[in-house]
């Protein structure tokens, strides 16, 4: 058994929140990734297909995308680590090297074709294929009504979260094809299922993204290339952090929580082993599917 950081669920964990009153999620600190160097560790044998394969992930400097490319690290594969943030991209970079497993980091804004050109020439330069891929890089944008929004953040949510997307997924189709076989995984959210009020641009971009997972699901089927989505409920990550003010906050914090049928906030470990099954063999039936991992939130 490795001794790993645990929650009281016995959840693992890769970083905690500062405890102390005021302090933000910037200073939270790392677990260590110790069982990345035992070949023969416990969670080696679930999902072995994912050993030795190229993954690639958007937005990996920090939260959720952070904690799937240390899901797939875990799992033997070679992680592509990519983020327009490169101090975060090469803290993620840095753990799963310290930690015995293959990355690299390329770093890449996505509304860029350009750079997201470079991004996946510069993965199949490395380790010359790219079997998945989790387009997560997204930003929040600015909490007002519709009529409130300004054309630069409306432009700048819909380029990140859905032409950003659609970037990565031409190259990875297009490498994919080439390979015959591949998977791909875009983060979209519950806000890709129901409304929320005061996020109509972030929202947008979230149904939209599951309406081009669905689009190209079909069109790729058929050539060996499956495409789906994950969409998250409110998970614990700096980005909700950057919203909200959570952890100054315990009433909100409740409040957040109980939105969740099951009475909590998501962690991003959740939303990664998700993305694990859907870029695994474990889930070959599975295409053009935006599986919710959100605590039964859009259950009510
Ligand atoms: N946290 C949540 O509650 C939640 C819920 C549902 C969906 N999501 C989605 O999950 C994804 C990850 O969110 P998170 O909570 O981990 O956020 P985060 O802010 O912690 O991480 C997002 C990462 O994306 C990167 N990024 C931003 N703009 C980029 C760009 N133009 N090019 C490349 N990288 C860029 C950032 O540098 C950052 O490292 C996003 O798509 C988000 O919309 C989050």
């Amino acid at each position: 058994m490795c001794p790993r950081l645990r929650d009281e669920n016995g959840l693992e964990l890769l970083w905690r929140p500062s405890n102390s009153p005021g302090k933000n999620l910037k200073i939270m600190s790392f677990a260590p990734w110790p069982c990345l160097n035992q070949p023969h560790g416990e969670n080696k044998t679930v999902m072995k297909d994912l050993e030795g394969k190229t993954v690639l992930v958007t937005g990996a400097g920090s939260g959720i995308g952070r904690a799937v490319a240390l899901a797939f690290a875990e799992k033997g594969s070679r992680v592509v680590i990519s983020d327009i943030d490169e101090g975060g991209g090469q803290e993620t970079a840095s753990i799963v090297t310290q930690s015995g497993g293959e990355s690299i980091f390329v770093k890449a804004d996505v509304t860029h074709a350009g750079q997201v050109d470079r991004m996946t020439d510069a993965a199949i330069e490395r380790f010359g294929s790219l079997d998945a891929a989790v387009n997560n890089a997204g930003v929040e944008g600015v909490s007002v009504n519709t009529v409130d929004l300004t054309e630069e953040v409306w432009d700048r949510v819909i380029a990140i979260n859905l032409k950003g997307v659609w970037l990565c997924m031409r190259n990875e189709i297009g490498q994919m094809l080439r390979q015959g076989k591949g998977s791909i995984v875009n983060m979209a959210s519950i806000l890709g299922i129901v409304g929320y009020a005061k996020a109509s641009a972030y929202t947008a971009t979230k149904h939209g993204v599951i309406g081009l997972t669905r689009a190209a699901a079909l069109e790729y089927a058929a050539q060996g290339i499956r495409i789906n989505a994950i969409c998250p409920g409110f998970i614990d990550t700096p980005m909700l952090e950057r919203s909200l003010h959570l952890h100054d906050n315990p009433e909100l914090q409740e409040q957040m929580a109980g939105l969740h049928p099951v009475n909590r906030l998501g962690k991003p470990e959740e939303v990664a082993a998700a993305a694990l099954w859907l870029c695994s063999d474990a889930s070959a039936f599975v295409t053009g599917h935006p599986m919710l991992v959100d605590g039964g939130y859009v259950a009510r």
